[in-house]
């Protein structure tokens, strides 16, 4: 034991140098630092190969190997990203079935994106931090934050934003509330992980200044303004190389240009050779198979190293990084923050995002808010309606403590006095229940590109039940549609869209469109009562051409969490005033989609990202296509006025201010968005960026009540304009 982590004084001396207040405040404390990588290089010094070799590979799913001799501790990893994921055996896709671990079921990433508020993204990380301590993991799998390329993108949910700053400043204060706990966060997946067809082997074809202007950013705010003690490798190749084992975005950006010295982790399965694994900057490889002692990076590393074929060095480094790792959360001093999971104050934390992230698409006669008053008898028809979504989407899946459904949250808004009726209007496809012991999706999600099993009988399936399905989908159909044109109900609302058949891990969606038959439902609910209040929830937008003109009324809602039920309903009924704001382009067709009328999305093989730097709105405005509904859309209850713009430059920054108020009779929220629209022509060929965002704020107003925002340009603005308002096309200040 004499090596056994250094001289208690000198943890003491660490300790007061990390930060007065034990927060991290965002920036490294060189003597600390020092301090760690000086011992953690002497403690590597004193492992064996094979001891070296257990810490930098997975020895369970989500465990690595400790050396006990020295007190050395496992590192233990959990998904991520709405919360803290159930316990699975140590060999096995197979949950424990313990009592112990039901969670906080937090909003998904894009519903926090739809927030535009820091602040929350920080209480969010924070829960997120406290729960993954509370349930003994040293590193969370999250966030999620490769942007939104393509709506079709199945696991869209888990990302926040099509726009590099709304994603970067999210993540930021995401990593920042996770690491409050002593946790490290995972920002994920590292890079250009935007399909998920054939997401192990599909190559990016994506010319540099995209790369670097849109798809990495967010990673350098995260791990490098954030902080984030690590990073986890996408599955995708990249000029030629896996992510996970790539020279040039784990060698040349992100440890020489960016110098990151946290630990690269490797997706479960993403590492495809020893060699190239080892001399990368890879530190830890993590897989979904059970023979642990077989990857890349367990006995055929430590034999190359025997055999001289690798230097030894190569490991060392990577040990050194993963023993720095553990200082910094404290996991070897023992004087660790031990976390707690579903407490009172997290459910709250759940609720005000979840509040904050609903969109008020549109609202036209005001017919929303519902009166509370006059709902007397309400009809609430969709699945969504009372779906269940936590459990559901892949390793982002969720074992929740509890989830409020919209029809509960409705029936908790209303209270006894009103009746809520409920038909289901529509149904999802059968899903095939797996022999229990089958179920291990994310092993063979590896294989096929689709998340569970056999897909020729699941296609076979499929050709028997589509006939039923049609038949039993007409006939709810038609039975909700009388219902809502019969006289009997106040007030009629429908509340469908996407669930996690669709909003998935694994797969991509084939098209923009509802499932299910819904666009026949709203049409004839729209016709059959005009007044129906539409409610979509999903992770991506959804085509609604057939319908939308009909529509007088439409809220967007995102998995919201275990209380997004009970946001929703206080949005329908007033309770709350919405704010939330879209984080991307809702298209109005998948044609409209750079991705795809440009680039290519979905091939197996290879996706050239032609469309470079014109991806969501930066395409949209530049190639001059309308959207269904614009980035940074959103409508509130109230109204708010934009004065007095002034562009302030103070010791060579620049700083934006305006008056906002709220001239309207409620209380609410704006997220005033600054964007920046370049004068010079483009160099590139292309119609040249129309405007970018490069700020926003986000200010609480009671009724009259006015308040300056003031927002900092990172950027010398002259030669630009800056265009500042409630949406990209909402635009109330030009100077
Ligand atoms: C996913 C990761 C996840 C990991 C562990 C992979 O399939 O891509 O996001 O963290 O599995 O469950």
């Amino acid at each position: 034991m004499a090596e056994k982590i250094a001289d208690e004084r000198i943890w003491q001396k660490e300790k007061q140098a990390e930060s007065p207040t034990g927060e991290w405040t965002g920036e490294w404390t060189g003597e600390c630092e020092g301090q760690f990588w000086e011992r953690a290089r002497k403690l590597t010094a004193s492992l064996t190969l094979e001891e070296k070799i257990g810490m930098i590979h997975g020895a369970q799913l989500f465990q690595t190997k400790g050396v006990e001799r020295l007190g050395i501790p496992p590192l233990v990893m959990s998904d991520g990203p709405m919360g803290v994921r159930q316990e699975f055996q140590p060999d096995e896709w197979r949950a424990i079935g313990h009592t112990d671990d039901y969670v906080t079921y937090l909003p998904c990433n894009s519903a926090l994106a739809a927030t535009w508020n820091r602040k929350l993204a920080k209480e969010l990380g924070s829960v997120l931090g406290e729960e993954a301590r509370g349930r003994g993991k040293d590193v969370i799998l999250a966030p999620g934050i490769n942007l939104k390329r393509s709506p079709l993108c199945g696991r869209n949910f888990e990302y926040l934003s099509e726009d590099p700053c709304l994603t970067g400043e999210l993540a930021i204060s995401l990593v920042k509330g996770i690491q409050k706990w002593d946790v490290a966060a995972c920002v994920k997946h590292f890079a250009v992980n935007n399909q998920e067809t054939e997401r192990l082997w599909m190559e990016v074809k994506i010319d540099e200044e995209a790369l670097r202007a849109l798809y990495l950013p967010a990673f350098y705010d995260a791990l490098k303004k954030g902080g984030s003690y690590t990073v986890m490798g996408a599955y995708n190749r990249l000029y030629g190389e896996h992510c996970c084992q790539s020279q040039y975005l784990l060698g040349d950006i992100l440890r020489k240009e960016w110098g990151y010295d946290g630990v690269v982790i490797s997706d479960w399965g993403g590492v495809h050779d020893t060699e190239a694994a080892a001399n990368s900057q890879l530190d830890i490889e993590m897989s979904v198979t059970s023979d642990f002692d077989e990857y890349h990076m367990a006995d055929p590393l430590k034999k190359a190293i025997e055999e001289g074929r690798i230097p030894e060095k190569a490991v060392d480094e990577k040990v050194t990084r993963i023993l720095v790792l553990m200082m910094r959360l404290h996991m070897l001093d023992g004087e660790r923050k031990s976390g707690a999971y579903n407490t009172e104050g997290h459910r709250q934390s759940a609720l005000a995002v979840a509040r904050e992230s609903v969109v008020l698409l549109k609202n036209q006669r005001g017919q929303l808010p519902l009166s509370r008053e006059g709902a007397k008898r309400v009809l609430v028809i969709g699945e969504n309606g009372e779906c269940i979504h936590s459990n559901g989407g892949g390793s982002a899946e969720i074992k929740a403590l509890y989830e409020i459904s919209p029809l509960m949250g409705i029936k908790k808004c209303l209270g006894g006095n009103a009746r809520v009726d409920f038909l289901p209007g529509y149904c999802r496809d059968m899903e095939e229940k797996p022999e229990e012991d089958e179920i291990n999706w994310q092993a063979a999600s590896l294989g096929s590109g689709r998340p569970a099993g056999d897909q020729e009988r699941e296609q076979e399936t499929k050709q028997e039940t589509k006939q039923d399905l049609e038949q039993k989908r007409a006939r709810l159909r038609q039975e909700a549609i009388s219902a809502a044109a019969s006289s009997s109900y106040d007030q009629v609302i429908f509340i469908g869209g996407l669930n996690h058949q669709y909003d998935c891990e694994g797969q991509d969606r084939a098209d923009m469109k509802l499932p299910y038959g819904q666009d026949q439902l709203i049409s004839g609910l729209l016709k059959a009562r005009p007044d129906t209040v539409v409610v979509l929830m999903g992770g991506s937008p959804v085509e609604m051409g057939e319908w939308i003109g009909n529509a007088g009324s439409l809220v967007w809602c995102w998995y919201g969490g275990m209380e997004g039920g009970t946001a929703l309903a206080e949005v329908l009924y007033g309770l709350t005033n919405p704010s939330g704001k879209l984080p991307e382009s809702f298209y109005r067709k998948i044609e409209d989609c750079p991705a795809h009328a440009i680039g290519e999305f979905g091939k197996p093989d290879q996706a050239e990202y032609r469309e470079g730097v014109y991806v969501g709105y930066r395409y949209l405005d530049a190639y001059q296509v309308e959207p269904e509904f614009c980035f940074g859309h959103g409508l509130s209850y109230t109204d708010f006025s934009y004065q007095d713009g002034r562009l302030v430059e103070e010791n060579g920054d620049w700083h934006f201010s305006c008056l906002v108020t709220n001239v309207g009779k409620r209380h609410g929220a704006e997220t005033v968005q600054l964007y920046v629209r370049p004068l010079k022509k483009s160099e590139d060929g292309g119609p040249g960026i129309f405007q970018e965002l490069k700020n926003f704020e986000k200010v609480e107003l009671d009724p009259g009540e006015s308040r300056m925002v003031f927002m900092k340009l990172e950027e010398n603005p002259e030669g630009s304009r800056i265009a500042v308002g409630a949406s990209s096309r909402d635009i109330r200040i030009l100077l």
